[in-house]
């Protein structure tokens, strides 16, 4: 029964190429799928079929049926110079546009921005090519001081004349007190530049989060608590440690490490095999760079950090090769949709 259904189906396609006018179309519409046409009786005859076929036959019955009357439409259309749209469904779900979204990085910048606008702080930026007085000389780094070798590159000319591509946003601290009184809280989003060799954890080009903080009475528990509702609230209850550091801007200076989330601890290429994460820089701003702020260091404290973006954002999702996030590949980025 079933290659009589397809026969019929065949034939009826056939016939429907050589019509002439939309009559002979309803005719032969009526003559297959009419009530008492030849699709009907052939289904007539399914409840003598053994149990097991009816299904089958029932199904592809069907499938005949809605194909027919698609091509009967079409051809009705085709005679009456308009188009049928008796098949057209209008809730058929539409071609959905792919607009783009925002780069993971870019997303967790602003959320962190977010979150430190709430607690009151402004959101400055600074140029991406800075002097070396900026990013040096002003933050109490000296042009012998061992930190500058580290960062004494990516200048814009062979002469090395003092214009180069900012190695950190603090130089941002200092420009934007120049324009500001204390108190002042303030983060600073940006890229930073550096002349190193690339790893899965380092690349030459990443993103950092720069906040300072100058008044009366600021103490180095308020900068670990302000850290600690920072890491928390972008990874829920986490495990921070902190270490003494040397960063030439501030004094005390601490550095901040998580726990990886990429292995929990037992080691692997993004933590160096160490279970921990150096996440961020931070500090007492040192006296000497609150004098370039031209801040009283005696009626004034102050606390500075610098977030590494990029490392926040592998740890927020799992990304175990930090050179991903810059590779521009749609593969890896269709993967993060905000
Ligand atoms: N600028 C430092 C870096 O790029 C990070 C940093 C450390 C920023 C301590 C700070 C700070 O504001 O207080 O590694």
């Amino acid at each position: 029964m079933t290659s009589e259904i397809e026969q019929l189906q065949a034939s009826t396609l056939d016939a429907l190429q050589h019509l002439q006018d939309a009559a002979a179309v309803d005719a032969l519409e009526i003559n297959i799928l009419g009530r008492k046409g030849k699709l009907a009786a052939l289904l007539s005859r399914i409840p003598t079929l053994p149990p097991a076929e009816r299904a089958g036959i029932g199904t592809l019955a069907s499938e005949v049926k809605q194909t027919l009357q698609l091509a009967f439409n079409g051809a009705r259309g085709k005679f009456s110079g308009t188009n049928d749209h008796s098949h057209f469904d209008p809730t058929w779900p539409g071609v959905a546009p792919s607009i783009g979204h925002l780069h993971p990085v870019t997303a967790f910048v602003e959320r962190s921005v977010q979150f430190f606008t709430t607690l009151g702080y402004a959101v400055a930026d600074g140029p991406e090519v800075e002097t070396a007085a900026y990013n040096f000389d002003k933050l109490n780094i000296p042009a012998n001081h061992p930190a500058r070798d580290l960062w004494d590159t990516y200048y814009l000319n062979p002469e090395r004349d003092g214009i180069l591509m900012r190695t950190h946003t603090s130089p941002v601290q200092l420009r934007y007190m120049e324009t500001h009184k204390p108190p002042a809280y303030v983060v600073v989003p940006g890229r930073v530049f550096r002349h190193e060799a690339t790893d899965a954890s380092h690349d030459t080009n990443f993103s950092m989060l720069e906040g300072l903080a100058i008044d009366r009475d600021l103490h180095i528990t308020d900068l670990i608590g302000t850290l600690k509702a920072f890491l928390q609230h972008t990874f829920g209850p986490v495990k921070m440690r902190i270490r003494p550091s040397y960063f030439p801007f501030v004094e005390p200076g601490i550095e901040v490490d998580m726990s990886c989330l990429i292995c929990h601890g037992k080691g692997c290429s993004v933590c160096k095999q160490t279970g921990w994460l150096e996440m961020l820089g931070a500090g007492m701003v040192h006296p000497v760079v609150l004098k370039n702020m031209k801040v009283d260091p005696k009626k004034y404290s102050g606390f500075a950090f610098g977030i590494g973006v990029e490392r926040m954002v592998m740890l927020l999702h799992g990304i175990p090769e930090v050179r991903l996030l810059l590779s521009g590949d749609q593969r890896f980025l269709e993967q993060f949709h905000y």
